[in-house]
């Protein structure tokens, strides 16, 4: 669990970043209807948890500098016995002071007023413009009020600067106890991808081995996937964020399942592709090898002061080289690279940041240079060979074989830290963990 003083701290070097003529304004994310009055399950933007560990949409969080200290204003629901019979719990304002933090706490319905008198004097709002449509507007008309007192001796802030670069820079090394629930997620992840496996027979729909994956993750006290869990059959291997998930899987398919849980916020994101019947066939193998190799060859680069894109080149000279040698690629391996003759059967990244969002924030590339790793980043490493039948030309033999292995990587003072090396990866491992 992260613990008030974490959120305290974080909004205090944030604030520190930011400077003493600056403001930061959060907002919280809003509700999401599924059909009619019927929500999806709330969900926290992130930066904003990040930074107050509240969970309550209708709420807006301020930042602003304080003499020595910061001073957080939370604008939040106030409560209500009537709508906590029908939803549940809310802090309101005496619990967001008393259980979150905040210094003051205003209804959300009194926003609109607060605002101009908090945001006078401040140079620089610091505030993420476009992702909230309808804040956007309640700040434009705050600016508009502050405008209109000019006479009075009011200033108006002369500068609305995203602050997400910021934020997002901090988001990216990750703190002790942002690693331990990051170890949690990924050791459910990893059960999670065992059970699926082990239950795992032919003629069994895809959602089958899908709810396999959802019942480990809940049990063990993951409440949500990190993302809609990839279980893909055959030739839906080759699509690379396939959630359909409702095919009948065939005695000679492929499995891939790509699928982690969140736990208490925090993403876990693992792929393994394993055969439906328990056994690989030879030209599944000689693909699974090939993409297995990159992957232990990508992880190898992952040490401080690497270069984020180091993982890549090693994984694409593998990759390349193995299609070359299994006849799909023809050629000189040099300008098979150069050209990217790999590009229609290996088309993404080497993977991504992982943190409180899947697809992680944080910079890759920094003044046109690709940035290096620092110890307490985590991302993932995940290539992929994908055989896809519509790939014209390609023999009927290797047709629907699509391979990716993905694990979560910590980088550490001395190197790396696979959060997700529990879990079988080897063809005889997989195999025999199968036939168990
Ligand atoms: N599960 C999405 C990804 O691997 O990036
Ligand atoms: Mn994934
Ligand atoms: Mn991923």
């Amino acid at each position: 669990m992260i613990k008030m003083t974490e959120f305290a701290k974080r909004r205090k070097q944030l604030i520190q970043k930011i400077g003493s003529n600056g403001i930061v304004i959060l907002v919280a994310a809003p509700i999401a209807i599924r059909n009619n009055d019927c929500a999806y399950f709330y969900r926290q933007q992130s930066d904003f948890y990040y930074l107050t560990g509240f969970e309550e949409p209708d709420a807006v969080a301020i930042l602003l500098p304080h003499k020595k200290n910061e001073k957080f204003i939370l604008f939040n629901r106030t409560r209500d016995r009537e709508r906590e019979i029908w939803d549940g719990f809310r802090a309101g304002q005496e619990g967001a002071c008393k259980h979150f933090g905040a210094d003051e706490a205003y209804p959300i319905e009194a926003l609109a007023t607060r605002l101009p008198e908090i945001l006078e004097d401040h140079e620089c709002i610091h505030y993420a413009l476009g992702l909230n449509k309808s804040f956007d507007a309640v700040l434009m008309d705050s600016l508009n009020t502050l405008r209109g007192r000019v006479r009075r001796g009011s200033e108006s802030p002369l500068a609305i600067v995203d602050p997400s670069h910021t934020i997002h820079e901090m988001r990216l090394i990750k703190s002790s106890a942002e690693i331990a629930l990051m170890r949690k997620a990924a050791e459910i992840s990893v059960d999670a991808h065992i059970r699926a496996m082990q239950f795992c027979k032919p003629g069994m729909n895809e959602y089958q081995l899908d709810a396999e994956l959802s019942h480990e993750f809940q049990r063990q006290g993951a409440r949500f996937t990190a993302y809609h869990s990839i279980v893909g059959s055959g030739a839906n291997t080759c699509i690379l964020h396939y959630h359909n998930n409702n095919q009948v899987i065939q005695n000679q398919d492929l499995v891939l399942i790509d699928a982690g849980c969140e736990y208490q916020y925090y993403a876990s994101d693992i792929t393994r592709t394993f055969p439906a019947n328990g056994t690989f066939s030879a030209d599944q193998r000689a693909v699974y090898d090939i993409v297995l190799a990159a992957q232990e060859a990508g992880i190898h680069t992952i040490k401080p002061g690497a270069s984020w894109i180091a993982a890549q080149q090693a994984m694409v000279k593998i990759m390349t080289q193995g299609l070359i040698e299994l006849g799909l690629l023809k050629g000189k391996l040099a300008t098979l690279i150069e050209e990217r003759a790999y590009f229609p059967f290996y088309m993404h990244h080497s993977g991504h940041w992982l943190g409180l969002d899947v697809h992680d924030v944080g910079r890759y590339k920094a003044l046109d240079k690709w940035r290096t790793l620092e110890p307490g980043m985590v991302l993932t490493v995940e290539p992929g060979i994908y055989l896809s039948r519509d790939i014209p030309g390609i023999p009927k033999r290797w047709h629907n074989i699509g391979i990716r292995i993905e694990d979560d990587i910590l980088v550490t003072e001395t190197g790396h830290d696979v959060l997700t090396k529990r879990l079988p990866k080897k063809i005889k491992e997989i195999e025999g963990l199968m036939a168990q």
